[in-house]
């Protein structure tokens, strides 16, 4: 019996139906006293000869958004959710599932287990089980293929999308949207299904499908997953829907979901998914209140500009962009205009929406414009004397509560915000192109930036829908120091013995959506040319220089894709391997007296990974960042490290310290001097910064 005083669980009696009302903040997870509340609701709804129906509903901000992650990896308790559906499908009293919010995973598990389901007009439901590794492990692999089709099922499980109250009922998933007290008219429901026969999902067969398509889709899917297993499982499993019968697919199901949730994907994600959390909890600022921010002021109106501006219109926030003079004012305009027109056109936002948020946008030339600003974000050239000049006027325009933030990538944020005479206004926010779809915010921490200005910086984020990263000033920050330990690595294995497209193939092995080499050719080789020949004067003679090859394309007019050619040379949009390209990376290797030997793909993988750890342990031993969880985000956020990997600390972590030695070993061999290996990672160990929070 559950002690009902305690239980997340309670009933309301409604003239002959139980409404029973799940309330387990902050998302009614499925912990193992929810499931024991909503079996014994059940369980006493069967014998109680006053209910004739029931339904389920949630309390608070959400339906059940799935499993209790915090409880995952842990030996399982009873009662299963698995029973918990069975019990429900099996009643021979009606129970109707009353979604609001996101009926995620579990949730939705729970309500495929009902005999119909009402919808709000703003929930979803999905199942998004394989962004944590897993597969769904309560039926949704075999119930949704027999109610939505093997096509439709494939699509929501192995994509893990959220799918809208519309999509729902056009699919069959969902029997009717409330048009207004959702609860009311799901005791409607329920009172309707009395006496009639019930409609148990387990019981219907799979719809006839065409198996080609659906063998096609497959193959999409594993090609999208990259390495990552669960979508894969997930579509073997659910393909089962159309040959077992329920009770054998829901013990392969079952099977699975266990296997997964016992190994290192799923492990990874979890530390994702906490991590991308706790990424915004940062320590010292827990007291620190953000300023408040409405209307927000971007100077330039470049590619950058243009993309953080439309960020923050998506996001509801007045915009006001600046430009120096009126054809660059007017060709921010047209950039903005051309990005909201692809959107339109590409489905994402209706042309009320681009409206609406167009509206939100104001261009203005001079900085006089961003006097009433509360915030100010500065993406122009990347040029300290440019910046310079521009925070000391902003110092002086900006009103005297206005946050002043830098988007350098590079440059030294202390020496920016000193210009503006007022530093303790001033932090980095520093925004992956293209600046409205990118996840990942750097917030470089100044040596002056006071605590409010940081937190400013982070509600910004939220705002945003980002992960932001907080970082002190360095020379790339935490993404752009790591990427450039990354490419010095893949660079050295093309002098070594490797070429382009072998690098490219094995970091796509890996897991990264593309290669170092395709990427820069898609950014463009010109920007970091122009850089390494700014820091061509400190540079260190004893360091091995990894540019060389790099260097001569770009002498050679080949930037990338747009010139046509970089490390690649491009026919029609195809990628093709340039023997030019080849022969160039051999003249330059004889002419550093480098003996050429194959590099497999194994070892390419390791040298890299092992350069990125070894970076991010400076990183942290520098307090640059000052946990290694926001590493993993800024890589995976940032810079397509694979998700499933739970980035390069948390691996580092999994894999175990000695065998990072050994690989930064092999990095120390294959680039000649200038790492400081061992001592660093083991001093962090010993001091217990070791790797990875634990999740
Ligand atoms: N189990 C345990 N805790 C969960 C949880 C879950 N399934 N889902 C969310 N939480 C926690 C979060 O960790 C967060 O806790 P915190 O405030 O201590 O950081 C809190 O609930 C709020 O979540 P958050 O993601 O910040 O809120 P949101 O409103 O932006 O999003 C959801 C809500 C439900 C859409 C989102 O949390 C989500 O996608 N959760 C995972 C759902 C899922 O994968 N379910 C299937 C599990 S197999």
């Amino acid at each position: 019996m559950i002690d009902a005083s305690t239980s997340p669980v309670r009933i309301e009696f409604h003239d002959g139906v139980a409404l029973v009302l799940i309330d387990n903040p902050p998302v009614n997870a499925t912990s193992r006293a929810v499931r024991a509340g909503l079996l014994e609701a059940v369980h006493s709804a069967r014998t109680n000869v006053a209910v004739k129906a029931l339904v389920i509903a949630c309390e608070g901000r959400t339906f059940v958004a799935g499993g209790d992650i915090r409880e995952f990896g842990k030996p399982p308790l009873e009662p299963l959710l698995p029973d918990v559906c069975d019990a429900i499908e099996t009643s021979a009293k009606p129970v109707v599932a009353a979604l609001h919010g996101t009926a995620l995973g579990g949730g939705f598990e729970i309500a495929l287990a009902c005999h119909a389901r009402v919808m709000n007009n703003d929930a979803r439901i999905g199942l998004p089980e394989v962004k944590l590794g897993l597969i769904p492990g309560a039926g949704g692999t075999q119930r949704l293929p027999r109610l939505a089709g093997m096509r439709a099922a494939l699509d929501i499980i192995a994509s893990g999308r959220q799918v809208k109250a519309a999509e729902a009922v056009s699919l069959g998933i969902a029997d009717c949207v409330a048009e207004g007290d959702l609860r009311g008219e799901a005791i409607a429901v329920a009172r309707s299904l009395v006496g009639a026969p019930l409609r148990r999902i387990g019981e219907l067969a799979t719809p006839d499908f065409d198996a080609k398509a659906i063998e096609a889709a497959r193959g999409v899917i594993e090609k999208k997953a990259r390495g990552q297993i669960s979508p894969v499982k997930a579509g073997e499993i659910a393909m089962l829907a159309a040959t077992l019968p329920l009770r054998q697919g829901l013990a392969r199901e079952r099977a699975m979901f266990v296997e997964l949730m016992g190994g290192g994907q799923s492990r990874a994600l979890r530390h994702a998914f906490f991590a991308e959390r706790e990424a915004s909890r940062v320590p010292g600022l827990e007291n620190a209140a953000p300023r408040a921010f409405e209307s927000i002021g971007v100077v330039g109106a470049g590619t950058m500009g243009a993309g953080v501006a439309i960020a923050l219109a998506d996001a509801g926030l007045r915009v006001t962009v600046v430009e120096t003079g009126a054809a660059a004012l007017e060709a921010g305009r047209a950039r903005v205009r051309s990005a909201y027109e692809r959107q339109t056109k590409s489905g994402r936002i209706d042309e009320s929406q681009s409206a609406e948020r167009q509206a939100r946008m104001a261009f203005a030339e001079g900085l006089e414009a961003l006097s009433s600003c509360d915030l100010v974000i500065e993406a122009v050239f990347e040029d300290m004397a440019v910046k310079q000049a521009l925070f000391r006027r902003l110092g002086l325009i900006a009103k005297s509560s206005a946050v002043l933030a830098t988007n350098t990538s590079y440059l030294d944020v202390n020496a920016i915000a000193a210009a503006s005479g007022r530093a303790r206004d001033v932090i980095g926010l520093h925004f992956f192109a293209p600046a409205n779809i990118m996840r990942l915010l750097e917030i470089a921490r100044g040596a002056d930036s006071s605590a409010d200005a940081v937190a400013t910086g982070l509600a910004l984020a939220k705002r945003l829908g980002k992960i932001p990263v907080v970082c002190g000033v360095c020379d790339g920050f935490i993404g752009n120091r790591i990427l450039a330990a990354f490419r010095a690595q893949a660079e050295f294995a093309l002098e070594d013995g490797a070429l382009p497209h072998e690098v490219d193939a094995a970091m796509e092995a890996f897991g990264f959506p593309m290669g170092p080499f395709a990427v820069s050719d898609l950014s463009g080789l010109d920007i970091a040319w122009a850089r390494r020949k700014r820091l061509e004067p400190s540079r260190d003679p004893q360091t091995r220089y990894a540019s060389r090859v790099a260097d001569r394309l770009c002498a050679m007019g080949r930037l990338g894709q747009k010139t046509g050619a970089g490390w690649y040379r491009y026919e029609s949009g195809e990628r093709i391997v340039d023997p030019v390209v080849t022969k160039l990376i051999e003249d330059v290797s004889a002419e550093f007296a480098i003996k050429r030997a194959p590099i497999d793909a194994e070892t390419i993988q390791r040298n890299i990974r092992a350069a990125i750890v070894n970076e991010g342990a400076k990183i942290l031993a520098e307090r640059v960042a000052s946990r290694a969880l926001d590493i993993d985000m800024a890589m995976i956020h940032g810079f397509g490290y694979p998700p499933w990997r739970g980035g390069p600390m948390f691996e580092a972590d999994e894999i175990g310290l000695p065998l990072v030695l050994k690989d930064v070993e092999a990095v120390a061999l294959s680039c000649g001097r200038g790492w400081e290996p061992a001592p660093l990672l083991v001093d962090l160990a010993r001091s217990n910064q070791t790797f990875g929070a634990t999740v």
